[in-house]
């Protein structure tokens, strides 16, 4: 198993490019199976995490080629030909309860592996199926299994999610797009991703408005055609390789950055004593002054800040002249690399979703252990300040959500590099 051992190498200078976001080609990828037609999407990350949403779409019967160099997706569900997603391939990556709604409005059925748990939290699906249920699909779990069936196929409905949760609002407003009638999505997610879904949508012939905002209004039509679309910036990615400079000092250009996909994080980071500010190519960021200023966090759903980039924040604030609170409120169970960061000489106190974080002069390099994909890379940021060597283990976590990594931190100057164990 590989891992990736950092040292401490002070101030860091150069550019960094940014890919196409994760979580929004995990969501594009199964709009190919709302139609018969080619869908191509561009400025496609090169992941893991595409390689397993590939493997299921094409164990449904759908074809993917991935062109130059994997930036290019090529999908077309012509023939879908099976409407199991087995758990062998959805117990890899929770995103892949992603094809149930989609399968639902094209096939009229669809049985899908329930994901199970995962390092961070229980990640239900009760708001999914309650908002399908609602468009008049039936829904039992057997065995593991979702077994969804739509009589007469799905039906326009106004419904109301409980939670605003990202992938319940894009199973939903995929499944809706051929409904018969109109759906009308309250509290929908506004992340940017649902926004870059509704735009590919739009694309392939569905009629949808709202998209960005709580309420989503889909008119059902009868068929969507083939389109082409890139995908939009990684703004998670983007807000991880941010805190590189901020964390060891330095000045970084991250391409393609936009401070209006990060601007809750872009306020806390300026409060924290780091300057983001935006180029004709991207977003430079550097630290203000010597120091970094704790600020307080509460994760929340977008525009708020985001609760993929709370363990990215939690290394820096490690290191802030204060003592700062995170709070977590999307996930019960997202502190796992706290205890990680302690053994690099962090002081942390975590009390159930809350933690206090005590800044410290320095921290120590250690063997460290990477939980999620998230915590994965916060290790790796404070490897970067810390004194002496640090090795995280199980890296496979962030291969799931960072292409090259290493060439992208070695890029800045960062003493890093890959090694099997
Ligand atoms: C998406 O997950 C992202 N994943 C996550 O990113 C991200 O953390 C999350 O949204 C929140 O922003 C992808 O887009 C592939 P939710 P998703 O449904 O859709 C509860 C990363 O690091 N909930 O908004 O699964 C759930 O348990 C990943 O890239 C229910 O209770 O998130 C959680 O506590 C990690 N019932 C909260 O809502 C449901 O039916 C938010 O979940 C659905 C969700």
């Amino acid at each position: 198993m590989d891992s990736i051992v950092v040292k401490g190498n002070g101030p860091l200078k150069g550019q960094i490019p940014i890919a196409g976001a994760k979580n929004a080609c995990l969501t594009l990828m199964p709009a190919t199976l709302l139609s018969e037609e080619p869908l191509t999407l561009t400025n496609a990350p090169r992941l893991s995490d595409i390689k397993t949403m590939s493997a299921l779409l094409e164990s449904l019967g759908a074809e993917v080629s991935s062109l130059q160099d994997g930036k290019v997706l090529a999908l077309s569900s012509h023939n879908i030909d099976n409407h199991v997603a087995d758990y062998e391939i959805v117990r890899k990556m929770r995103a892949s309860n992603l094809v149930l709604g989609p399968m639902l409005a094209r096939l009229g059925h669809a049985i899908v592996s329930l994901p199970g748990g995962c390092a961070i939290g229980a990640r239900p699906m009760d708001l999914h199926i309650a908002a399908l249920e609602a468009m008049g699909a039936e829904i039992e779990l057997k065995e593991g299994y979702l077994h969804a069936i739509a009589r007469g196929g799905l039906k326009g409905a106004v419904h109301e999610l409980r939670f605003a949760s990202v992938g319940a609002t894009e199973n939903t407003v995929m499944a809706a797009t051929l409904a018969k009638g109109t759906t009308v999505l309250k509290n929908a997610a506004r992340e940017p991703e649902i926004v870059d879904l509704v735009h590919c949508l739009r694309k392939m012939g569905a009629q949808i408005e709202g998209e960005g905002t709580s309420t989503i209004t889909i008119q059902g039509v009868d068929r969507l055609n083939g389109a082409t679309h890139p995908v939009v910036t990684d703004r998670i990615e983007l807000g991880s390789y941010m805190l590189a400079p901020a964390i060891a000092g330095g000045e970084v250009e991250l391409l393609g950055g936009r401070i209006n996909l990060l601007a809750a994080f872009c306020e806390k980071l300026d409060a924290a004593g780091v300057s983001v500010t935006e180029t004709e190519k991207g977003l430079m960021v550097a630290r203000k002054g010597d120091l970094i200023h704790s600020v307080d966090v509460v994760t929340e759903v977008y525009p708020g800040f985001p609760t993929d980039l709370q363990a990215q924040m939690m290394a820096l604030m490690c290191t802030a002249d204060g003592t700062s609170v995170l709070e977590e409120k999307i996930f019960e169970n997202r502190f796992m690399h706290a205890p990680e960061l302690i053994r690099m000489g962090a002081n942390i106190d975590v009390q159930g979703g809350v933690a206090t974080v005590k800044g410290v002069k320095r921290l120590k390099g250690a063997r460290v252990m990477a939980t999620d994909l998230r915590a994965s890379v916060s290790l790796i940021l404070a490897g970067l300040a810390a004194e002496g060597e640090t090795v995280v283990s199980r890296v496979y976590h962030v291969d799931r959500g960072y292409e090259h990594v290493v060439a992208k931190f070695a890029g800045i100057g960062a003493q890093i590099e890959r090694v099997k164990e």
